[in-house]
């Protein structure tokens, strides 16, 4: 896909003014206990305009925030200069050194790549988590086939091509089972949550690096 897409036309249209203190979806909270235990570096991967940001820096972690669009960085570090913002592209080598974050956090960001961008970005996060470090998230998931099936075709299982040109992965158990064998799953759930005002179906993960 032409990925100047997130920059010049999802940032444009999704930017608004009360997004960093607006989660519209706060599913992390009940996840306290294991922000408590693992305090220190996140990588917020995929962190848009950086509402998740915000809410872990509020929480005292060292937060990086990393992202492909440029306006959206531009966005987060005028309203958080304390937040140091990476531009990255997750289908590449992940500019961080072996072992620097003790949570990678991805929120809706990492169902964007084929099976072999998404199986090298998710070897890249373990290589940059510490040796007890979390990789939590949210995913699209396969329950949402409907919404996209008149709008799409398939690239490959499990991975559509939609019509403005965006790809998206839909993710299922068996997915999340194949991604992450050499991961110790903490949680994995389905659930329904609301973005942008629509109801959505999604995955939540908590993965231990093994
Ligand atoms: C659905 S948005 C989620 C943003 C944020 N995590 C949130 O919850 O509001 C997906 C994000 O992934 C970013 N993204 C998409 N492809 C990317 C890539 N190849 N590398 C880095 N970031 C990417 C987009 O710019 C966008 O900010």
């Amino acid at each position: 896909m032409d990925k100047s897409y997130w920059n010049e036309k999802y940032w444009v249209r999704h930017m608004r003014d009360d997004d960093l203190d607006n989660i519209e979806d706060p599913w992390i909270e009940k996840y306290e206990d294991i922000f408590t235990a693992h305090k220190g570096t996140l990588l917020d991967l995929g962190c848009g305009v950086g509402q998740y940001s915000k809410y872990f820096s509020d929480k005292g972690f060292e937060v990086t925030s990393a992202d492909i669009s440029e306006r959206a960085l531009e966005y987060l570090s005028a309203k958080m200069p304390q937040i140091s913002t990476v531009r990255l592209d997750m289908t590449e080598t992940l500019p961080f050194a072996d072992k620097s974050f003790d949570i990678v956090f991805a929120n809706l960001s990492i169902h964007f790549f084929s099976k072999a961008e998404t199986e090298a970005l998710i070897c890249e996060i373990k290589r940059i988590l510490k040796d007890d470090g979390i990789f939590i998230g949210s995913c699209n998931s396969s329950a949402a086939y409907k919404y996209i099936e008149h709008k799409s075709s398939v690239i490959e299982d499990g991975f559509y091509l939609e019509d403005g040109g965006r790809s998206v992965r839909l993710f299922d158990k068996a997915q999340f089972d194949y991604f992450f064998r050499d991961w110790r799953e903490i949680t994995l759930c389905e659930i329904e949550t609301i973005r942008f005002n629509k109801s959505k179906s999604m995955w939540e993960f908590v993965y231990k690096k093994a």
